[in-house]
């Protein structure tokens, strides 16, 4: 379909450790439209942190393949992989992972010094996304000096700094309270829909969930489910 961004087909992952043998995946296919948020659900275990990081290119997979923009990610060199994800994709984490020794500033211009972007146009743009989200004044404060949904918030603006088609969240509230995460969650849904960025998010909350427009319930490496909350497929703003 012209709209779809991301098609995962027969896509399989089994671990093995000695002679012990997990199937993560069993054999998923999911297309995603340009666009979406989707939420993948499902319980500990159940393979939604499998399924995400081989859609974002960062493990391979034993069977299947994931195209993102009509590409094989798995046809591609591991060069060509790293320069895929800085130029279309964006990540944020459970754990944050912001640089300790750079300011919120520093921090979410980084992704922009790949780019070949002029230091004052990156910290313009950095400044301009940490505005966006309520953090204007901390923009000097280094990780350790704000709380977890400030950094997160800090997590998110460097998500979105380079302005990727895709953006991946593993349990990106997994370590806020439910205030914070309601305005966490409110403020990745802004953001990607001003820019009409796909968001894909991975939760066990059910809670977390209903922000999104599609819901795919993960369950011991299959898909279990899909339920369809909002319909954005074919609209037009
Ligand atoms: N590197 C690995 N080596 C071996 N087994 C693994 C590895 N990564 C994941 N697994 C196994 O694959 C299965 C799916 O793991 P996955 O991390 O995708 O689950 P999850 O749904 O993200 O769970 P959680 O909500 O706890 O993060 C689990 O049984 C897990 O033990
Ligand atoms: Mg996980």
């Amino acid at each position: 379909m012209e709209s779809s961004i991301i098609e995962v087909a027969n896509l399989r992952k089994v671990y093995r450790i000695g002679s012990e043998k997990v199937i993560a995946l069993n054999s998923i296919h999911l297309t995603i439209q340009k666009g979406e948020f989707v939420c993948l659900l499902g319980t500990s275990g159940s393979g939604k942190s499998t399924l995400l990081n081989m859609m974002a290119g960062l493990e391979k997979p034993t069977k299947g393949t994931v195209r993102i923009l009509g590409e094989s990610i798995n046809a591609m060199s591991e060069k060509k992989l790293a320069k895929f994800r800085q130029d279309y994709l964006g990540f944020i984490f459970q754990s944050y992972n912001l640089l300790p020794a750079l300011n919120a500033l520093e921090n979410v211009s980084l992704p922009l010094t790949f780019k070949g972007i002029s230091k004052q146009v990156r910290e313009k743009r950095a400044a301009k996304l940490l505005d966006a989200v309520g953090l204007t004044s901390h923009i000097k404060h280094k990780p350790s000096q704000m709380s977890g949904g400030q950094q997160q918030r800090v997590g998110i603006a460097r998500a979105f700094a380079a302005n990727p088609e895709i953006i991946f969240a593993d349990e990106p509230t997994g370590n806020l309270d439910s205030k914070t995460t309601q305005e966490v969650m409110e403020l990745m849904t802004t953001l990607a829909r001003k820019r009409n960025q796909t968001l894909i998010i991975v939760t066990h909350d059910r809670e977390i969930a209903k922000f999104a427009d599609r819901v795919v319930r993960i369950l011991d490496g299959n898909i279990d489910g899909i339920t369809l909350q909002k319909e954005t497929i074919g609209v037009v703003e």
